[in-house]
């Protein structure tokens, strides 16, 4: 017998269906609502409301669970490497060994860019920031690639969609970054695994070999930002992809929806916050003052989550490799001891408590791109190199979704009711 929930309305009882997730989350069914009762529901921010049944990711806030396919986030941190990760979020499975070499041979074909691409990137100017030009330069694929505006996209065109968006996103963000400084842009070399071929594109020195503990480190940083179910931008690659835009279009709105400070943004802003508190001669506590101010739109930024209300458990296993890495690499910065002054203030202030608004992964993520040599105008990039598996795989979901429809939420009426036209000369 399916549990159904039961909604009273203008004296009439109406059963909606109740839907059981695998890990026993309960949802409200209301697709008949409208047709049966006339009345939408109203969720600004959607905070309680499903956009959709999926199996990529699994978050508890409560508890601070994190899993991508089933496995813990922690599990994957320790034992696995990034391309492994994007193969489990896009295909489902950790690959085997061939599997993963096949997925990653893909890439290659995709080691350089199409000269219109590179001509685009050269008319930026150096100083843009370095998120429009991604979204913009990842939008212009389309011009390079029709044959991926059709609606009808095969399991081949998907497959090499994919492997070139990963392939090329990355190269795209070292070309800005080397064309922005004067220098002479280094090719990709995808045998050095994604994240060492990515620092090699974009510190190339003669003589000079990538750590490869660094690339290590940035691997897992890549793998912790890899998925995190319906976030903001993986919402927006959803909403876009959902009316069958191209797959350059449907990314480059993930990216510009990341780029806010309130989602991926807030990785630099908390590098910037964290600078103003040593300006400011290291006293964090008044920046915890204005951020419990009402009258102060200041916020603490890389603190508090819609869905976290314990530790964010990205920022524990980010908080810890700070130590490591900036021992490793003989950085001593002043801003990781702020950061964790201001982490002990806030955690033991009533205001952050009574809020449950914890570390999220952006509050020591920018500390470790820093050390790594990252400018910090480049942070939220590296979020973006980082979250794109997630969000091909949710595209992916959505377009093979036998139930998925173009995204069309409703509203509730607020504005005038009829009047007539008035013509100017009458006004
Ligand atoms: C990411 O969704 C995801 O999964 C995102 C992400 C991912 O991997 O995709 O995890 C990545 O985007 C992490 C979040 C990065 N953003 C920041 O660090 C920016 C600072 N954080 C806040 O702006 C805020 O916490 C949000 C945006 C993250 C969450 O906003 P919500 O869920 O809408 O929470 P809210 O604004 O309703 O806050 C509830 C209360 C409010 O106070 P009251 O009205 O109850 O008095 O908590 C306060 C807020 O004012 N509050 C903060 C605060 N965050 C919330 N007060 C001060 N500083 C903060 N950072």
């Amino acid at each position: 017998m399916s549990e159904t929930a039961k909604l009273e309305l203008d004296g009439k009882v109406i059963d909606l269906p109740v839907i059981t997730g695998s890990e026993n989350e309960k949802a409200i069914d209301i697709r008949k609502l409208r047709a049966e009762t006339g009345y939408i529901t109203l969720d600004s921010g959607f905070g309680n409301t499903g956009s959709c049944k999926s199996g990529i990711t699994f978050l508890n806030g409560e508890k601070g669970i994190l899993r991508y396919r089933g496995y813990p986030i922690e599990q994957l941190a320790e034992g696995s490497r990034f391309m492994e990760v994007a193969y489990l979020l896009i295909h489902g499975n950790l690959p085997k060994e061939n599997e993963l070499n096949f997925f990653e041979e893909k890439l290659t074909s995709f080691a350089t860019l199409p000269e219109g691409i590179t001509n685009i990137l050269d008319q930026f100017p150096a100083d843009a920031h370095p998120m429009g030009v991604i979204s913009s330069v990842i939008s212009s694929l389309s011009a390079f690639y029709p044959e991926f505006l059709k609606s009808d996209l095969t399991e081949v065109d998907k497959d090499r969609a994919i492997a070139q968006l990963l392939a090329q996103t990355k190269i795209i963000t070292a070309y800005f970054y080397r064309k922005s400084r004067g220098l002479a842009p280094h090719r990709s070399h995808p045998s050095l695994g994604f994240a060492k071929d990515f620092l090699n594109m974009m510190f190339f020195e003669e003589g000079k070999e990538v750590d490869d503990e660094v690339a290590k480190a940035l691997d897992v940083l890549l793998i912790l930002h890899a998925d995190h179910e319906q976030n903001c931008s993986a919402s927006t690659v959803r909403v876009i992809g959902s009316s069958h835009a191209n797959i350059f279009a449907t990314i480059s709105g993930g990216i510009d929806a990341l780029w806010g400070q309130l989602h991926g943004g807030a990785n630099q802003a908390v590098l910037e916050m964290l600078e103003q508190i040593k300006q400011a001669g290291g006293d964090y506590k008044q920046f915890i003052e204005k951020a419990k101010d009402k009258n102060d739109s200041f916020k603490l930024m890389g603190f508090g989550h819609r869905v976290y209300k314990n530790f964010d458990p990205r920022a524990k296993i980010i908080k810890k490799a700070c130590d490591t890495i900036l021992d490793k690499l003989g950085v001593d910065d002043p801003l990781l001891d702020i950061a964790k002054g201001l982490e002990q203030e806030a955690l033991n202030d009533e205001y952050f408590k009574e809020r449950n608004l914890y570390p999220n992964v952006d509050f020591y993520s920018g500390i470790i791109y820093k050390a790594l040599g990252i400018p910090t105008n480049m942070f939220t990039t590296m979020f973006v190199l980082g979250r794109l598996p997630g969000w091909l795989a949710q595209w992916k979901e959505m377009r093979e979704d036998p139930d998925a429809r173009i995204a069309r939420p409703r509203q509730v009426y607020v504005g005038e009711s009829t009047r007539n036209f008035v013509s100017l000369k009458d006004r």
